[in-house]
């Protein structure tokens, strides 16, 4: 049976190897987003990283949380025939722009390192094209998670986390009876997403999810368990502050830092950011798993464009080794709130979260309740993802009714596999 931190002794060694031969140089152009504390942390690793080993790191981030400016920033550098060295890129994302001839791999280092034996299969499917490595993952987010602060849980009289919605819906009222705000969220659309999706894994399971978000089945996208599922995201929007409208995620995390609100629903880089911020899980935040049975995963990765000049596409090689080294996946994801890529990197410095992160991941492989996220680019084309998140965001921010948001989504998502 698979288990997904057991170690494969060769592998190591072969990766060890392989480190060896690569000359410790190279220069890399990084396009990212990660730019809240606990991201610039992680990202601030990897550079540090990078540079011990001799190379030349350019940075180029791009502010705004889930990437969506930084792909806008990367098709414009691409247009003009000025990819940057490295990308961080996601599932079908990777697959699109590697039709496109876009990509270089990074194969001779993925077989001289033996990715293949030390990734989840689910993911190292994801990080290929026609059979080869063209990408290279730093982590594993799990997205379905609530965070919580146990002062306002306890001032309201919430005396645990809640497990199903209508135990979420209980609690919230009890914090708002209590003069707090009871979620903190962030109005943009990939977070409305975010929060739609968890919705829709905690009310129709992960058979359900897996029909109406990923393979974008008719009969789901238009069933009772949509209009269930909006009817709750409606809820949700009720619990939300005023000034919700366009505030950054990281934001909304310091709110419940703060104790001015009792819950996030947000993946677990909130916990960087908790982390980045000196908190203690279990004593100054709490994490639990979303309702519902499974786990939405989002993993980051980085991808190689195809850049001209012997530094550079050397620095392509000594990045991706480097991504993949045991040690780093280790440092980076104790900064990022994630759990290594890896399989074989123990978790022993890791906090309650991320055990229980890893438990939940090798429970949701085994149980075939894994599930790739919508809202953060694992799932579906960018094109059908745009569909999801205009109308999520339209629903959020008027009283569209559920029923009309479910026809109107379900028409959305045909138009765009049109
Ligand atoms: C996600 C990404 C995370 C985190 C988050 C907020 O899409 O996978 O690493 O950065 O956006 O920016």
């Amino acid at each position: 049976m698979y288990r997904f931190n057991r170690i494969i002794a060769a592998t190591a060694l072969a990766g060890t190897a392989w480190c060896g031969a690569v000359q410790a140089q190279g220069t890399v152009e990084v396009l990212h987003w990660w730019t809240s504390g606990g991201e610039a942390k992680a990202v601030g690793e990897l550079k540090n990283a990078f540079e011990e080993r001799g190379g030349e790191w350019i940075d180029s981030p791009i502010a705004g949380g889930g990437g969506d400016a930084a792909m806008t920033a990367l098709r414009a550098r691409v247009v003009s025939g000025k990819p940057p060295t490295a990308v961080q890129l996601k599932g079908p994302g990777i697959q699109e722009w590697a039709e496109q001839g876009a990509l270089n791999d990074v194969e001779t280092v993925a077989g001289e390192e033996n990715w293949d034996q030390v990734l989840p299969p689910a993911l190292a499917g994801i990080m290929k094209y026609e059979g080869d490595y063209v990408a290279a993952p730093v982590n594993i987010h799990r997205v379905d998670w609530i965070w919580a602060n146990p002062d306002v849980l306890e001032e309201a009289g919430v005396d645990a986390m809640p497990t199903t919605w209508a135990e979420f819906n209980a609690a919230a009222d009890k914090v708002e009876a209590a003069g707090k705000i009871a979620l903190a969220h962030g109005g943009q659309p990939w977070q409305d997403a975010t929060i739609f999706e968890v919705v829709v894994l905690g009310v129709g399971g992960p058979e359900f999810f897996r029909d109406a978000l990923v393979d974008l089945d008719q009969e789901a996208l238009t069933s009772d368990t949509m209009v269930a599922s909006f009817e709750q995201l409606r809820k949700l929007r009720g619990y939300v502050d005023p000034n919700f409208s366009g505030r950054d995620w990281n934001l909304a995390t310091a709110m419940v830092m703060r104790g001015d609100a009792a819950f996030q629903i947000m993946g677990d880089w909130a916990k960087g950011e908790f982390l980045a911020a000196g908190k203690v899980p279990g004593e100054d935040f709490l994490c639990a798993a979303a309702p519902g049975d499974g786990f939405v995963l989002n993993s980051d990765s980085f991808t190689f464009f195809k850049v001209s000049g012997e530094e550079r596409l050397q620095g392509q090689q000594v990045l991706a080794s480097l991504i993949m080294s045991p040690g780093f996946q280790e440092t980076f994801n104790l900064a990022k709130g994630s759990i290594p890529a890896r399989t074989d990197v123990a978790l022993d410095k890791f906090d309650m979260c991320a055990k229980r992160s890893h438990d939940d991941l090798v429970a949701a492989i085994e149980g075939d309740t894994l599930v790739p996220s919508m809202a953060h680019e694992m799932a579906v084309p960018r094109s059908v993802r745009g569909e999801f998140l205009d109308l999520v965001t339209e629903f959020f921010n008027s009283d569209m009714s559920a029923e009309d948001a479910t026809q109107s989504l379900a028409e959305a998502v045909t138009r765009a596999q049109q």
